[in-house]
């Protein structure tokens, strides 16, 4: 098997006003390459600080993260920027867009900090705006001029920008109706099946859960439960 995600152990804590918060308790989990998986769990059961410590945006207290073979834990902060910026792409239930960019600028802003050959960049944009889907028509539009779904749809190509074999989801469909949430998980499969990514998404919502490959349902900050399902069919 081939994995894209390998937890050993990982435990993250918060110490807020004397207290120990035990966000993560000794994680252990795999998650093979190329499958669309899902996090599920109560609020405050650790889910967020699971992806996060997946993503390199938090470090764990003590345990080990690897990704693609990659010691991640290992790393130094330069040398963890440098692999999220490689490896990773994020998606977050707010979109997270630049209010002041177009659609297109916004997708094009992490090839900038990537130092991609300005000539190219925009060409890089346009695929990554259709692979997720979204018109030309919208290209130039801010993203308060587009609607819950198509601001969704730009974040998507933003975190395709770099060609990353892992991408990120925060409630990915958290903020939109139910018919374009099921679109943006379409699309998300699409981008599994397609292009052999692998989608970690956080959701509360079983019908979203139930349409993954994996599920791994956190209590308490510990996984307390794994399902696998077969979507080949
Ligand atoms: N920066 C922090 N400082 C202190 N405690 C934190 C911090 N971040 C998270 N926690 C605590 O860690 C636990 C897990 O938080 P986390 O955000 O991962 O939960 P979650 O499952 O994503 O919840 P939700 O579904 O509400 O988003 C919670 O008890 C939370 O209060
Ligand atoms: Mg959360």
């Amino acid at each position: 098997m081939n994995k894209a995600v390998e937890l050993r152990k990982v435990s993250r804590t918060y110490t807020l006003h004397g207290n120990v918060v035990r966000a993560l308790d000794e994680v252990d989990l795999e998650i093979p390459a190329g499958i669309l998986a899902s996090i599920v769990g109560a609020s405050g059961s650790g889910k967020t600080t699971l992806l996060n410590v997946i993503g390199g945006l938090d470090r764990p207290t003590s345990g080990e993260i690897y990704l693609h073979g990659e010691g991640m834990h290992a790393l130094s902060e330069e040398g963890l920027v440098k692999h999220r910026r490689k490896l990773l792409g994020y998606i977050f239930q707010s979109y997270n867009l630049i209010p002041n960019l177009s659609a297109i600028e916004n997708v094009e802003l992490p090839l900038e900090f990537a130092r991609y050959p300005s000539r190219e960049r925009r060409k890089r944009a346009e695929q990554c705006l259709q692979m997720a889907e979204l018109g030309p028509a919208r290209w130039r539009h801010r993203p308060a001029q587009l609607s819950g779904g198509e601001q969704q749809r730009v974040a998507i190509a933003r975190a395709l920008a770099n060609d990353p074999k892992v991408i990120l989801a925060d409630e990915p469909t958290g903020n939109l109706d139910s018919k374009t949430g099921k679109q943006i998980l379409k699309l998300l499969r699409n981008l599994v099946e397609q292009e052999h990514r692998t989608i970690i998404l956080i959701s509360h919502d079983s019908d979203v859960a139930a349409a993954t490959d994996l599920t791994a349902e956190l209590t308490d900050g510990a996984v307390t439960r794994i399902v696998r399902r077969d979507h080949s069919a």
